[in-house]
């Protein structure tokens, strides 16, 4: 079995510090963490198993023109992948109560582009558990990828990363 990469933007905060508790669950020799503005399509090449960490900072970051934000150049990147034989995952970071109505809407923007490509994309999670009003995660009544919120739930968020990888593992991840 080949390591699993973790390609997690931004490089410092929620996002990062989950992409190591991920690696920690998974066994540290099996996992490499990249940030994503360090990587190119050769990087992503390389694996079989991707796991992507985002968080939502609102439509109007996501939709800004800069040419150096990391997520637009990352996506440059999935369009020169080969993606025949691998499996991606996602992870998201967000805010319920602040932002309930948006509540981890960058997994779902993540998702659609993966989709565009053909990419399977594992990792559903059921929305119980959740205080959210609408999300553009959520397709089918599900959240296309592990919503976590370190604002307002810390607690929870190793053992919803944990069930979570036991659901890849069921899936076949
Ligand atoms: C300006 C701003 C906008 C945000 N917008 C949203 C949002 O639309 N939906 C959401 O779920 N969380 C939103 N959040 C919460 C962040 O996603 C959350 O704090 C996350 O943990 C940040 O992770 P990071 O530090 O790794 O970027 C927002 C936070 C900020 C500061």
């Amino acid at each position: 079995m080949g390591k699993t990469g973790v390609f997690y933007g931004p490089a410092k905060g929620s996002v990062a510090k989950v992409a190591i508790v991920i690696a920690q669950q998974l066994g540290e020799d099996s996992t490499d963490l990249t940030a994503i503005k360090d990587c190119d399509a050769s990087s992503l090449n390389g694996y079989e198993k991707l796991i992507f960490g985002i968080s939502t900072l609102g439509r109007s970051n996501w939709d800004s023109e800069h040419e150096d934000d990391d997520w637009d150049v990352f996506f440059t990147h999935l369009n020169q992948v080969n993606w025949k034989n691998k499996r991606v995952a996602i992870y998201g970071l967000g805010d319920q109560i602040n932002y309930p109505g948006h509540f981890v809407d960058a997994i779902g923007w993540l998702y659609q582009r993966l989709k565009a490509l053909n990419v399977d994309v594992y990792g559903a999670v059921p929305d119980e558990g959740y205080q959210y009003t609408d999300s553009e995660a959520i397709v089918d009544g599900k959240f296309m990828g592990l919503p976590l919120d370190e604002d307002n739930e810390p607690e929870k968020t190793h053992p919803r990363i944990k069930n979570w990888l036991n659901d890849l593992k069921q899936e076949g991840f």
